[in-house]
């Protein structure tokens, strides 16, 4: 039986039905976060109940559901028996069943304290947030966390934008969302010095260094703090030196463009990164005067690559109409092996 990385409570014992394997589970915790903190590669992709990629069938036992309007399972799945295992929460010991991803967890999750320290605003409605935390910020780079804030329900995942590092900094670039619950309250209510949970990593798509093909990373909006990450990570990595990197980046108008401003104070990147800007939106403020390319990113991307999609190892972060056309586009119109996406849709 593996043992979370976190203890909190009695633990209740998850058996996987046809192995021998099992995990504990703490008190509270999902059936993947604790799977993920004992080093159990259960399959999931956004931690936030949007996806569907982390069902599970429920063999026996009781559990609470922590989201019943989560939109990553339907009625007729739930009837079935089947469950979100990032949106249950054993409250006895239960058996499950569930096909295990073939990849081992890079890093355990665990559920840190940490104070927020200041906001740095980039554009009109994207602002970088920085938290310290009370234990090491450790994390590959692309990859996010949940964030509990106060007076919000449930958790949100939120990507870091900076490096693993001793000094217990998370560094985090949101997006407001009008109406939004977690975005109004790091927007609006949050004071210098509130602490907040967060628990983390989490994410599958994380930069990869046993590769050697030149890099191709794709973001939209808020999609730019894992990409920055990611970016960050190649230009502190000697084992990136040489490697051509291309950076698409989308948003509405041009006072969302802070990429090239950002990439140019950093030294390690400001004379790197192939940076390719597209605004979708004609009306946005500012679009009038815009000369660079009008349009959506996966357009700019396949007009740009031309030929040759197979060559590259991709990285795509943003809304879930923007990867999923980037996705459709390159997979299944240019072929690209699926072991060569690593991409995160932001529910
Ligand atoms: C993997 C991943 C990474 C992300 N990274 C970023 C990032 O770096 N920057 C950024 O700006 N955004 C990111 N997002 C989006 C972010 O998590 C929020 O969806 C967004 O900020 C809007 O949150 P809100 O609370 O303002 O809006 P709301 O409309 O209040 O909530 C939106 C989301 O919160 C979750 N949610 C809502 N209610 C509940 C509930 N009761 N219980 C549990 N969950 C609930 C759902 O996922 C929902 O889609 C990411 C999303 C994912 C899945
Ligand atoms: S990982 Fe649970 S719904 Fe996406």
């Amino acid at each position: 039986m593996r043992e979370a990385n976190v203890q909190r409570g009695a633990a209740h014992t998850i058996r996987l039905q046809g192995s021998d394997e099992g995990f504990r589970c703490i008190a509270g915790d999902t059936v993947l976060a604790s799977a993920l903190r004992s080093g159990v590669a259960f399959p999931y992709e956004c931690n936030s109940g949007g996806c569907g990629s982390c069902q599970f069938e429920l063999v026996e036992g009781d559990v609470d559901d922590a989201w019943p309007q989560a939109p990553g399972i339907s009625d007729r799945q739930r009837g079935r028996g089947r469950r979100l295992a990032c949106q249950t929460v054993p409250t006895g010991d239960c058996t499950i069943k569930v096909r295990l991803s073939a990849d081992a967890v890079p890093v355990c999750p665990a559920i840190l304290t940490a104070i927020f320290e200041d906001v740095r605003q980039l554009t009109p409605d994207m602002s970088e947030f920085t938290f310290r935390s009370q234990g090491a910020a450790r994390f590959l780079p692309g990859q996010f966390a949940m964030l509990r804030l106060p007076g919000v329900d449930g958790a949100r995942a939120y990507s870091m934008s900076n490096l693993a590092n001793e000094e217990r900094l998370w560094r985090f670039i949101i997006k407001r969302v009008p109406g939004g619950q977690g975005t109004e309250a790091l927007f609006d209510g949050l004071a210098a010095g509130t602490a907040i949970e967060i628990d983390g990593p989490f994410g599958n798509s994380y930069l990869r260094t046993d590769t050697e093909r030149p890099i191709v990373c794709i973001a939209g909006g808020s999609g730019l703090s894992p990409v920055m990450s990611i970016l960050r990570g190649l230009g502190a990595d000697s084992r990136f030196d040489g490697r051509r990197v291309m950076f698409f980046y989308g948003g509405r108008g041009p006072t969302d463009m802070c990429v090239a401003e950002m990439l140019g104070a950093e030294p390690a990147l400001r004379d790197r990164v192939e940076l390719h800007l597209a605004i979708s939106d004609d009306e946005a403020s500012g679009a009038a005067e815009w000369a660079g390319h009008r349009g959506f990113i996966h357009d700019l991307v396949r007009e740009s690559l031309g030929e040759g999609f197979a060559q590259y190892e991709y990285y795509f972060c943003g809304p879930p109409p923007m990867t999923d056309a980037v996705h459709r586009m390159l997979m299944l119109e240019a072929k690209v092996p699926a072991s060569q996406l690593h991409f995160d849709r932001f529910y």
